[in-house]
């Protein structure tokens, strides 16, 4: 019984406005991706990754970092248009192989994030493994508009009881697999919606801001001084 994680990998980073893949950026020294895939693979329950890349930055990923996929037993597979695409190719790979036989578990955590803390990726995989599903979200901490039809018409959500979703979110991998099975195309924005609409239990575990998606040339330089931050007090 073990985890296996999708690295959803096969965006091209238009927010980020580079003329490559926001994931080959540099951080501290290694790319976004390759800080993704080492964070995920130190927790022990982790048997496996898989990583959806699009085939435009696959002689890339084959070329300059062949030997470094290799080394850590990394599985390419072809990602989509959209996430959800390629991320319904990554489970269809684990399911389409007997080496996977043993997963029971399947995180998926996108490739962007690179600073997820070692201690939120272990409580996210705990509490999945009690529950069934679980995600890492941080509790809204800003004051929260709807803009009403009427001109200068808004009013006030309470947010007491509202979360940012974060990733890596966790599943038994058969309710993942059903989700996708029932999903068929229509547009969702994260894995979560997919099990929440099978009617199924999932756990919010609260995570840390730390755990940001990098999507602007702006959050390099925040992400470059939470990475210091981790590194001198230990809480990585
Ligand atoms: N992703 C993916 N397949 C897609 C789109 C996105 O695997 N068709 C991945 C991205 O590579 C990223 C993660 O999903 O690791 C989160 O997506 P996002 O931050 O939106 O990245 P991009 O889609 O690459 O960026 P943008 O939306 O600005 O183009
Ligand atoms: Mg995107």
């Amino acid at each position: 019984r073990c985890t296996a994680v999708i690295l959803p990998a096969a965006g091209s980073g238009r927010r980020f406005g580079a003329q490559q893949n926001k994931l080959f950026a540099d951080l501290a020294g290694k790319t976004l991706w390759q800080h993704a895939a080492e964070r995920l693979s130190a927790n022990p329950n982790v048997r496996h990754l898989v990583m959806p890349i699009s085939e435009t930055d696959r002689p890339r990923f084959e070329g300059e970092f062949g030997v470094w996929i290799q080394e850590r037993g990394i599985h390419l597979v072809p990602g989509g248009r959209e996430r959800t695409d390629s991320v319904r190719a990554g489970l269809d790979f684990l399911r389409s192989d007997e080496r996977f036989q043993d997963v029971r578990l399947v995180a998926v955590h996108d490739a962007a994030r690179p600073l997820v803390s070692d201690h939120d990726i272990g409580a996210v995989i705990q509490a999945a493994a009690k529950i069934g599903a679980a995600v890492l979200a941080t509790p809204v901490s800003s004051t929260v508009k709807r803009r009403l039809n009427d001109e200068h018409s808004i009013s006030t959500i309470d947010r007491s009881d509202l979360w940012l979703a974060q990733t890596p979110q966790v599943f038994r991998l058969d309710w993942l697999a059903e989700a996708y099975e029932k999903h068929r195309g229509r547009p969702a924005t994260d894995d979560a919606e997919l099990v929440e609409r099978l009617g199924r239990p999932v756990a919010l575990i609260a995570g840390s801001t730390d755990n940001l998606k990098i999507t602007h040339p702006d959050d390099l330089p925040l992400a470059e001084s939470i990475l210091n931050r981790q590194l001198h007090s230990n809480t990585m």
